[in-house]
C-alpha cells in the first residue's frame, strides 16, 4: 500500500533548521525558528512554569480526562488575560472558549467553526502571513484570499493597500489578522489602523479573526491587545486564537484556546458545541499538563507576577538587541535599518533576496529563511558581529 507513496518535502521552516543542525560550521548561527532563545542560546523554562509544575505534580490525583471544553481555570485566567475583565463580565453568557492543542490547534478549531457557519465564506490573510495559516485554514474547505499587508519597499503595512483590498470582505467573509508582532514581517497596525479595521468590520459585516500568538512581546500584555480588545467591544462577533507557547514558553505542552464572542447566550453555545464537536472528530480530548500549570500560574499572584515580570525581561532583551543590531547593520553597510528597531516582536524581514539568503546560507553558514525573515532572540552577543558581517557581505 505505501510503495507509490510519495515522500512529501521537509517543512519549510522546520527543514531549514534540520539543515543547520546537520552543518559543521562552528560559526553557524540558525535565525530560522520562531522560539524565544536567551543570551545564551537556551530556550529557557520560564520559573513561574517550574514552580507550578512542581504543584501540579504533587498535587495530580488522576491523569483522567479534563473535560472536552478544557480546564475551568484555565479558561477564565486566559479569558481575563486577553479580553481584559471588563469586557469579560460585561459579555459573560455571550463569549465561548474552548481550550485546544496549541495555537494551531485554536486556528483550526476556529476555521471549522467558521466553516460550519459558512462554508461559502472566504478567509482573507495578510501577504504575506505565516505560512501554517494556509493548511490550518484551508483543510478545512475554506477558501483563501489575500489583502496587502506588508511592503517590502517602505518596511511597514501597507495600510491603504490593505483597505482597498479589504472593501471587498463582506457578510460571510473572515478576515484574519494578526493580534500583535506580525509572523513574518515584525510590522504591526497603529491603534488608529486597528480603529479604522474595526469600523470596516461594523460596516461591512465581515467576521475578524485575530491569531495571537505573541502577547506579551511586542510592547506588553495589555498594549499588544489593544487591536484585539477594539474589535470585542465594536463589532458583534470575533474568533480569536491564542497560544501560550510563546509568552509562557509552552511549546511543547500545545496549550491554547479559541475564543467566539457573539450576540448572544445562544450563539456562544452554538459556538462551544461546534468547537468540541471539531476537537472531538480531529483529535478528541484537549491535552491537559499545559493547561493545568498556565491556569496555576494565572490565578496565583506570586507566580503571575513572576511570569508577568520574566515575559518582560524577555521583551525588553527583544527591543534591546533590536535597536544594536539596527546600529551595528548601520555601521557596516552604511543603509537604513530603522525598521529593524520600529518593528515588534520576534520577526524582521532583513530586505534580502533569495539569491542573498541562499548565499549567506551557503558561504556563511547564517540561516534565515529565503524570504530572509529572521527570528531577532536568536541573535546574541557572540553571534551578533558574524550575523552583521555576513549580512554586509552580501549587500
Ligand atoms: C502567527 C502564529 N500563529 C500561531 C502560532 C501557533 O503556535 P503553537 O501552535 O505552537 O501554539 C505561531 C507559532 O509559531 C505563530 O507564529
Amino acid at each position: 500500500m505505501f510503495d507509490d507513496l510519495p515522500i512529501l518535502p521537509p517543512d519549510s521552516i522546520l527543514g531549514l533548521a534540520a539543515a543547520c543542525r546537520a552543518d559543521t560550521n562552528p560559526d553557524k548561527v540558525d535565525l530560522t525558528i520562531g522560539i524565544y532563545m536567551d543570551e545564551t542560546g537556551a530556550c529557557p523554562v520560564f520559573n513561574a512554569v517550574k514552580e507550578a509544575q512542581r504543584a501540579l505534580i504533587d498535587d495530580e490525583s488522576t491523569k483522567a480526562y479534563i473535560p472536552p471544553q478544557g480546564d475551568e481555570a484555565f479558561l477564565s485566567g486566559m479569558l481575563e488575560l486577553i479580553l481584559g475583565s471588563a469586557n469579560v463580565k460585561a459579555g459573560r453568557d455571550t463569549i465561548s472558549a474552548v481550550q485546544a492543542p496549541g495555537g494551531c490547534g485554536a486556528v483550526r478549531l476556529g476555521a471549522e467553526v467558521l466553516k460550519a457557519a459558512d462554508p461559502t465564506g472566504k478567509v482573507w490573510v495578510s501577504r504575506p502571513t505565516w505560512p501554517v495559516h494556509v493548511p490550518l485554514i484551508t483543510s478545512t474547505g475554506l477558501e483563501l484570499s489575500e489583502y496587502r499587508y506588508y511592503d517590502p519597499s517602505t518596511h511597514g503595512v501597507d495600510f491603504e493597500g490593505m483597505v482597498a483590498d479589504l472593501q471587498q470582505a463582506t457578510h460571510g467573509d473572515v478576515v484574519l489578522l494578526h493580534g500583535c508582532c506580525h509572523n513574518p514581517s515584525g510590522a504591526d497596525l497603529s491603534p488608529d489602523q486597528w480603529d479604522v479595521v474595526a469600523d470596516m468590520a461594523v460596516k461591512q459585516g465581515f467576521t475578524p479573526m485575530v491569531d495571537l500568538a505573541y502577547q506579551g512581546f511586542g510592547e506588553g500584555l495589555d498594549v499588544d491587545v489593544y487591536g484585539l480588545r477594539t474589535l470585542v467591544a465594536k463589532t458583534p462577533e470575533v474568533v480569536i486564537a491564542a497560544s501560550l507557547s510563546k509568552n509562557m514558553g509552552l511549546y511543547r505542552e500545545r496549550t491554547g484556546l479559541a475564543i467566539f464572542t457573539g450576540p448572544d447566550a445562544r450563539t456562544a453555545d452554538a459556538t462551544a458545541s461546534q468547537a468540541k464537536a471539531a476537537a472531538r472528530r480531529i483529535y478528541s480530548m484537549p491535552p491537559a499538563h499545559g493547561a493545568l500549570i498556565a491556569g496555576r500560574v494565572l490565578a496565583n499572584p506570586l507566580l503571575r507576577g513572576g511570569w508577568t515580570a520574566e515575559l518582560e525581561q524577555m521583551c525588553d532583551r527583544i527591543n534591546g538587541l533590536r535597536v544594536d543590531f539596527r546600529d551595528r547593520l548601520q555601521a557596516a553597510t552604511g543603509r537604513d535599518f530603522g525598521f529593524i528597531a520600529r518593528e515588534k516582536g520576534m520577526f524582521s524581514f532583513l530586505g534580502l533576496s533569495e539569491e542573498q539568503a541562499l548565499e549567506v546560507r551557503a558561504k556563511r553558514s547564517l540561516y534565515m529563511l529565503n524570504s530572509s525573515r529572521i527570528n531577532i532572540a536568536s541573535l546574541n552577543q557572540s553571534n551578533m558581529d558574524r550575523v552583521v558581517d555576513a549580512v554586509a557581505s552580501v549587500l
